[in-house]
């Protein structure tokens, strides 16, 4: 009796100690995610669990999938609050030119007609280069938002004709189309697709005065555009950058043609939502060409 009841004694001593010590193995990883996660309701900013052993159990893979979103959610917080400073700071610039004008003509009045014409001048032209910004801003908050593509068969030959027909109305340029069979036809979002065309015609105008090709060409499962221009080209060491946003080769320069230094991020990003690819080759003096890579439609 008194061997079972010591025995007795012990072995519940011992099944509670053991209880314990595996409830608390158990316990401290949740405990530490609960608190990581109220920290985050609290504060608001993303936050990753800490994990102090590598015990490669389901507890783990729970707090690696949590850190994994964590990290992405971090990424674009990151761009978002990097998206709103470089904006704001582009807005600086003509307002401030507003503002200065609007002052000069506080002070002088309206006494002076040819100071009074000059401010209106650049107030209206600061404050359209806003409007046209923000349009711009717009665009990038929604393609940002990685929208669904509204996905369609879409013949590149009467596209580009359509387009350049249009282009060459507004801008008077000489614009070629080349290809070698008709139809071509790819897979995607057709104004989408436009946006990214205009984007780089737009450039193409803007940094050239010489005449402008589009090539179209077949190549298997793949569609290449090429839109060559014998412009200004852009040197070496800046091709890598001007796919950044807000990014432009030279200030000055882009500041007389009026460009925000979105149109090139705008179309690399509907590039990447269609899964195609965009490249630039370029040389300073002679003239650029910007390829475009999709992928081409089996439907006919
Ligand atoms: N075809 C080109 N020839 C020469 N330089 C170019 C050409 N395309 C782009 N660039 C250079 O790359 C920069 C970035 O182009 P991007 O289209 O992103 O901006 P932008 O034309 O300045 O402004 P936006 O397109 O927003 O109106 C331009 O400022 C210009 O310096
Ligand atoms: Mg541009």
């Amino acid at each position: 009796m008194w061997i079972l009841g010591v025995s007795t004694v012990l072995a519940v001593i011992l099944s509670l100690l053991s209880g314990r010590w595996l409830s608390n193995i158990i316990m401290r990883p949740i405990s530490n995610m609960i608190n990581t996660m109220e920290d985050i309701e609290r504060s608001g900013v993303p936050k990753k669990i800490p994990i102090y052993k590598d015990t490669k159990d389901e507890l783990q893979t729970l707090a690696n999938t949590f850190n994994r979103m964590i990290d992405r959610l971090e990424e674009n917080f990151e761009k978002q609050s990097q998206f709103v400073s470089d904006a704001s700071h582009e807005l600086k610039t003509p307002l401030t030119v507003i503002k200065s004008y609007a002052n000069l003509l506080r002070r002088h009045g309206l006494e002076d007609k040819e100071i009074t014409e000059e401010a209106i001048q650049a107030i209206h032209s600061e404050a359209t280069r806003i409007q046209k910004m923000t349009e711009t801003f717009l665009e990038v908050a929604s393609i940002e938002k990685e929208i669904e593509l509204e996905m369609s068969v879409v013949n590149l030959v009467s596209f580009f004709q359509m387009i350049l027909k249009q282009m060459k109305q507004v801008y008077k340029r000489e614009i070629s189309l080349h290809y070698e069979e008709s139809p071509i036809l790819i897979m995607a979002d057709e104004l989408k697709i436009k946006q990214v065309i205009i984007i780089l015609l737009d450039n193409a105008i803007k940094y050239s005065h010489d005449k402008i090709e589009v090539f179209l060409v077949k190549n298997g499962d793949h569609v290449i555009v090429r839109i060559k221009d014998y412009g200004i080209g852009i040197p070496q060491e800046e091709i890598r950058h001007i796919f950044e946003r807000f990014y432009r080769v030279d200030k000055a320069r882009s500041r007389e043609t009026g460009g925000s230094g979105l149109g090139l991020y705008i179309a690399k990003s509907i590039m990447k939502l269609h899964k195609g690819e965009i490249k630039i080759k370029s040389n300073e003096g002679e003239g650029t060409e910007v390829e475009l890579i999709l992928s081409a439609s089996l439907e006919l």
